[in-house]
């Protein structure tokens, strides 16, 4: 089945990032290709857009989809982790950037396809990986963690209150075999819990969790942060030309990466980081962003009923501050 992906939040992410002819954008989480489309569109004639994915059918697609944006050098393409965006950045070829945009987790063609993994509504093997070229799966996952170490991961991945039921199941389990299929998760995570219409699939958060688990999606996060900051800020030395200083653009979908992300961006918009009891600062820290969503915005009605995939979105977005 061919699904299409629809970008979430596109007027909001170009209100924020505000990409401009001749600019150079980074899109970390180039998936279906609609951010980076709309970037392309924005920065013509000249403006180029480093698009990273840590799925090589994710680039293929985007690669087809905007194969004259790539056969003009306008759009280069990166198979690549963001947790490694300094290194990809440099290896791109790309020093002067003025904005960069993480739109998190996983597409809808990663969803749909049963090969991969994420579906609890249709079967197909447990993989989860979104870069099949490594990692261990998440298959490898239920058949060798612990009970304890299987409750932990659904409890703090998923904030699943059954996650010491559904651990004990999973481990009861794979005793009679491994446990090689989504639909078996599903089954197992679902038990015993009374199916409600309009209710959340209640496999979900076990889902969530074991993705985010497989994927080290949380660390991966927190590497990327710092780098991103640095990343714009290395052009923000230079700002004599009159443009506007560096941007980050981020969209999560759960509590986990939105919290992570608000604790950076307003650490990093403080001057002193001391802890509260200190009289007199000693960390020397300086403010290095400004924050341009105090709070999280959030999707229209109007998009998460043409796009349900868009209900737990949260962006955030902050700018470089640039010394005088
Ligand atoms: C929500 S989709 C992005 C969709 C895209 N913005 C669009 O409009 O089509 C997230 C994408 O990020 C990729 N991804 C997730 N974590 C990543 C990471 N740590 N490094 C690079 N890509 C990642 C996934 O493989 C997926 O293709």
């Amino acid at each position: 089945m061919q699904t299409q992906h629809m970008p979430v939040m596109l007027e909001e992410v170009l209100k924020f990032l505000r990409p401009a002819p001749g600019g150079h954008y980074i899109d970390g989480t180039a998936g279906g290709g609609g951010h980076t489309e709309a970037i392309l569109e924005r920065t013509a004639p000249d403006g180029k857009v480093l698009g990273i994915d840590t799925d090589v059918q994710a680039l293929a697609r985007v690669r087809e989809r905007l194969a004259e944006s790539v056969s003009s050098r306008r759009l280069v393409l990166a198979h690549g982790n963001f947790a490694e965006l300094a290194r990809i950045v440099n290896e791109a070829g790309f020093v002067s950037i003025q904005g960069i945009l993480l739109d998190l987790g996983f597409s809808s063609h990663q969803m749909d396809n049963p090969e991969r993994g994420f579906s609890f509504g249709v079967d197909g093997p447990l993989d989860m990986r979104l870069d099949q070229s490594q990692g261990i799966s998440a298959a490898d996952l239920v058949n060798s963690a612990s009970e304890q170490e299987l409750a932990d991961i659904i409890w703090r991945y998923g904030e699943e209150t059954r996650s010491r039921q559904i651990a004990k199941r999973i481990v009861r389990e794979r005793a009679k075999g491994a446990i090689t299929h989504t639909a078996q998760v599903a089954w197992l995570a679902a038990a015993g819990v009374p199916f409600k219409p309009g209710a959340i699939h209640p496999a979900t958060k076990t889902f969530q969790a074991l993705r985010i688990a497989v994927n080290h999606e949380l660390e991966r996060l927190e590497e990327a942060l710092p780098q991103m900051l640095d990343v714009l800020s290395a052009r923000g030395r230079d700002e004599t030309d009159g443009r506007q200083a560096g941007r980050m653009v981020i969209i999560s979908f759960h509590s986990l990466e939105d919290r992570i992300v608000k604790e950076f961006m307003r650490r990093e918009a403080r001057d002193c980081i001391c802890p509260p009891h200190v009289p007199v600062c000693v960390c020397g820290h300086k403010a290095r962003l400004r924050l341009l969503t105090p709070k999280p915005v959030i999707p229209t009605s109007e998009e998460v009923i043409a796009n349900p995939r868009a209900r737990s979105a949260k962006l955030r977005a902050a700018e470089i501050v640039v010394s005088s």
